[in-house]
């Protein structure tokens, strides 16, 4: 099948998804939304973040989607059962990463950094309960990180004095492992490595998105068979300078109003 995968998150985290999805299934044509005019998803509220996926889901359907990956924590966990309940296609999500945290620390404690919607919502809980009742699990809302991360400043000294307060709890509660619940944060490993001690493992979701996406896309007999050059899209509805830069030059980010 050649119509694309959809690919939708709250701006330009999501393109770290985008990455892992395009190395594992080069000859997948992808569109990319990113909703900067809307960032951050993690403030707001269960109603508001199921309403802004819904339109996101429609554009991509209108654009001739066969599955749509939802590469957004906070909207896989506030929004993919509605989504799952409304369209016929096959739709992936993203979930913070506590089960290989909790399966695999030695100190029985691990950190999650995520958005106030990820880890208020029912199926962070849930998951939580289910893999990760018998460890310590830091939580830590990354309050302003996204929107630093939106205009550019992923590396700069503003990030780094917020991300020493957020990890100071994680730190003095001997964490071994970080699980970076938001699609946003893998930009920021750069300077996680440069501030956490050799021992502490970061760990995302990414690559477990793509292998999900792939299955699913073979179980449902909709892998692109034909050796045709691909097409990557991308749209952003703010900053499309931004997001070119986390991409490399070879791709082009449109300006497009939804
Ligand atoms: N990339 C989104 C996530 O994975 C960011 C959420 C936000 O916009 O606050 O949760």
């Amino acid at each position: 099948m050649r119509q694309p995968i959809g690919i939708f998150d709250s701006g330009v985290g999501g393109t770290s998804i985008w990455k892992e999805i395009h190395t594992l299934l080069p000859n997948e044509n992808t569109i990319y939304l990113a909703d900067s005019k809307h960032a951050p998803y993690g403030n707001k509220s269960k109603e508001r973040i199921i309403e802004l996926s819904i339109k996101n889901t429609e554009l991509l359907l209108e654009k001739d989607c066969k599955l749509i990956v939802v590469a957004c924590n906070t909207a896989t966990t506030n929004a993919i059962k509605t989504l799952r309940e409304t369209y016929p296609i096959p739709f992936i999500g993203i979930e913070p990463a506590i089960k290989p945290a909790a399966f695999r620390t030695q100190t029985k404690t691990v950190g999650i950094l995520a958005t106030k919607g990820t880890l208020s919502s029912e199926l962070f809980h849930k998951t939580t309960n289910l893999f990760a009742n018998n460890i310590t699990v830091v939580e830590q809302i990354g309050e302003g990180i996204v929107p630093l991360i939106e205009s550019g400043k992923a590396q700069s000294d503003e990030m780094k004095s917020l991300l020493k307060i957020y990890l100071k709890p994680m730190l003095d509660a001997n964490i071994d492992y970080l699980v970076l619940g938001c699609t946003h944060y893998p930009y920021l490993i750069p300077l996680l490595v440069e501030m956490l001690p050799k021992h502490i493992k970061i760990i995302d979701s990414g690559e477990a998105v793509a292998l999900q996406t792939k299955a699913v896309l073979k179980q449902y007999n909709m892998l692109n068979l034909q050796v045709s050059k691909n097409k990557s899209q991308f749209y952003s509805n703010e900053n499309p300078k931004v997001m070119s830069s986390l991409l490399s030059d070879s791709y082009n980010v449109d300006y497009l109003d939804f």
